[in-house]
C-alpha cells in the first residue's frame, strides 16, 4: 500500500477532528488564531474561483451570550439544552455567503469548514459545525448587512470532553447515532471502509 509519514500524520489530525461540543469556558481562543484559522480558509478549492464566503468572528460575551439560545445542539440528545454556561464555547465564526457573488456556493461552505477546523485540531482546539441555527435572528444580532447569508455556525474553544470513534458494524442498517455513556464520553459511530467503497 502506498503511504508515507505525511499520509500517516493527515489521517491521525482528521481522526482527531471530532465535534465538541463542552468546551473550557474559562480558557478564550485568541483573535489571532481565529484569523489564523480564517486564512487557512482562503487556499481552499471554490467553485468558478469566486470565493464567494465570509466570516464574522464573535468573542464578546454579550454577543456570545446573544447567539447561543439561537443555536440547537446535538438533535440526538432529546434531553441536552446543550452545553451548560462553564462548558459553552469561547468564541464562534459565523461563515456567511456573499450573495452579490453568486446565490449557491457548491460545496465550498463544507470545503472551508473542514480546513477550518482541522486547523483548529491541529492546535488542540475543538469546534462544533452547526447548521441548525435562527438565521434571521442571527443576522439582526450580528447586525450583518443584507448581502450576508449566514449559512453555518462554528463554535470553537478548547475541548472539555472525551470523544471517541466506534466501528459500526458493517450494515446499512447499523444505527449511526451518536451517543454518550454515563463517564460523560462522547461515542460517534463511522461505517467501516468496506461500506464507502461500491464494489
Ligand atoms: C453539515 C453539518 C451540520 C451540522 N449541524 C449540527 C448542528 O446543527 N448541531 C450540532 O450539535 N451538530 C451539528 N453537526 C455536527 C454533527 O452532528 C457531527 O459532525 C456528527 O455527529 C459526527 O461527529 P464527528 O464530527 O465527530 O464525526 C453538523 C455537522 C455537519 C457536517
Amino acid at each position: 500500500m502506498l503511504t508515507n509519514h505525511s499520509f500517516e500524520a493527515l489521517k491521525a489530525l482528521i481522526k482527531s477532528n471530532r465535534t465538541v461540543r463542552r468546551f473550557k469556558a474559562d480558557h478564550p481562543v485568541e483573535p489571532d488564531t481565529l484569523c489564523a484559522l480564517i486564512e487557512l480558509a482562503r487556499f481552499t478549492a471554490s467553485g468558478r474561483n469566486a470565493q464567494p464566503l465570509r466570516y464574522k468572528p464573535v468573542t464578546s460575551s454579550e454577543s456570545m451570550n446573544a447567539i447561543f439560545p439561537l443555536l440547537a445542539w446535538a438533535g440526538y440528545f432529546k434531553e441536552w439544552a446543550g452545553p451548560e454556561p462553564e462548558q459553552r464555547p469561547t468564541a464562534y465564526l459565523v461563515q456567511c455567503l456573499d450573495t452579490r457573488l453568486g446565490k449557491d456556493c457548491l460545496c465550498d461552505d463544507g470545503l472551508q469548514l473542514e480546513a477550518i477546523t482541522l486547523g483548529a485540531a491541529a492546535l488542540g482546539l475543538g469546534c462544533c459545525i452547526i447548521k441548525a441555527f435562527n438565521a434571521p435572528k442571527l443576522k439582526q444580532e450580528l447586525q450583518l448587512p443584507e448581502h450576508l447569508e449566514p449559512r453555518y455556525v462554528l463554535a470553537l474553544g478548547y475541548p472539555d470532553e472525551t470523544v471517541v470513534i466506534e466501528e459500526m458494524d458493517g450494515t446499512s442498517e447499523a444505527d449511526f447515532k451518536y451517543f454518550r455513556t454515563t463517564d460523560g464520553v462522547h461515542h460517534v459511530p463511522k461505517r467501516p471502509l468496506s461500506e464507502l467503497i461500491i464494489s
